[in-house]
């Protein structure tokens, strides 16, 4: 449960149009190929909710690179969910920004909230530091929640008033559980970059082929992104580029392909939960992506008897006692002694989970689970019975 990749096929339409574009051979624009600027802008501003018009395209060799570039072309401090993803931070100690964390809690969904905000803001400002943008993940890793849209709405109220960029990572934003993603872009589109993708929705990860969305008011952050793409990475492959517009043009076979592979990571992850719930730890319904953060704090006592006292031993001591693979909250950011573990619900054959799904109708997270995904129901069993022995 420690690695977090979705393992369905690539969708035969987009093979087939990466072989018709093998040919392609030539560099294209740093920004990107201009159909698939355009083709992009429409479908995401259409399925997340925001106005196409207020924003400029940039395609890139994945979204986490694109945030790393916009990182680079905004000077200032960062401000940081804690969890956040492994590599928000990294990059911005790479680029020597500092970092200004802001915590959350499970009540608030691992999100956080106008509240958090304005009190990190005063708190960063006090100490004289220069608070420039804010990262969030929604859907979320490492907690699998998303954000309200109330909650989207007064974030970017206050990031308005206080003159703080949103970089908005949403590269889950297709495997939303209830199929309703909304950016916090239309609420904020003057200040909102948007980050995405076709690595998780579309389980398209190796083809490392990221987008961003910049307001055209920051025209000068769009330029500077383009030149760190030119000085660098140049563009993305053309072939990749090429085949890619299929993903983009809104084929009916296609966007139930990207339906029914949420569908079965929702039910995944549902059943992960069960397993956690028996255990009497708490956690929120799921709502997108394919993680859990649980807290294993319900069992300190017992845990420290095996001398267990921080979730990086946590984590090494169920690799180690049941061969259950984790990552530890401190890897999100989170306190050592929070006993916190991040587990990824999407180690199963993709194409058998699809086959069974489509022949049996109506099946359960249980039977789909017990049919398709013998690793999740192995390290659920152990778990199961670790926790429940301890
Ligand atoms: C929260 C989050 N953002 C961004 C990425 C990077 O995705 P990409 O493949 O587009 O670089 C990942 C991948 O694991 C992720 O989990």
């Amino acid at each position: 449960m420690g690695f977090g990749q979705s393992l369905f096929p690539v969708h035969p339409l987009i093979q087939e149009a990466l072989a018709v574009n093998a040919g392609q051979n030539m560099y294209l624009p740093s920004a990107g190929l201009p159909e698939l600027r355009e083709l992009s802008l429409h479908y995401f501003s259409e399925k997340f909710g925001f106005d196409a018009n207020e924003f400029k395209t940039i395609v890139g060799p994945g979204s986490k690179v694109l945030i790393y570039d916009i990182q680079l072309a905004v000077e200032g401090a960062l401000l940081l969910p804690v969890p956040s993803w492994v590599s928000y931070a990294p990059q911005a100690v790479l680029i020597d920004d500092p970092i200004i964390k802001i915590p959350t809690t499970m009540e608030d969904n691992y999100h956080i909230t106008a509240e958090s905000l304005e009190k990190a803001l005063v708190v960063a400002r006090q100490k004289g530091m220069n608070p420039k943008k804010l990262i969030i993940n929604n859907p979320n890793n490492p907690s699998g929640l998303t954000m309200p849209q109330s909650r989207l709405e007064q974030i970017a109220q206050v990031c308005r008033k206080q003159g703080i960029l949103v970089i908005s990572d949403e590269i889950y934003g297709l495997v939303n559980y209830q199929q309703n993603h909304t950016s916090i872009a239309k609420f904020y589109p003057e200040g909102t970059i948007v980050t995405s993708g076709l690595s998780k929705h579309l389980s398209l990860g190796g083809y490392r082929l990221g987008i961003a969305f910049v307001p055209k008011v920051l025209n000068s952050i769009y330029d500077a992104m383009i030149g760190i793409a030119s000085g660098t990475w140049s563009t993305v492959s053309s072939p990749i580029q090429h085949a890619s517009l299929k993903a983009f043009e809104s084929e009916q076979i296609i966007e139930e392909y990207i339906k029914t592979c949420t569908e079965i990571h929702s039910m995944i992850s549902s059943y992960v939960r069960e397993v956690l719930i028996s255990l009497g730890i708490k956690y929120p319904v799921l709502e997108g992506a394919f993680y859990l953060f649980p807290n294993f704090g319900a069992f300190r006592d017992q845990l420290f008897e095996k001398e267990v006292k921080t979730s990086e031993q946590l984590a090494m001591h169920l690799l180690d006692k049941i061969q259950v693979a984790t990552l530890p909250g401190t890897a999100f950011g989170d306190a050592p002694e929070n006993l916190t573990l991040r587990l990824a619900s999407c180690d199963f054959e993709g194409q058998i989970a699809l086959n069974y799904y489509i022949e049996h109708p109506g099946c359960t997270p249980e039977s789909l689970v017990n049919a398709c995904c013998p690793k999740i129901k192995l390290a659920c069993q152990r778990l199961g019975e670790y926790f429940s022995n301890l």
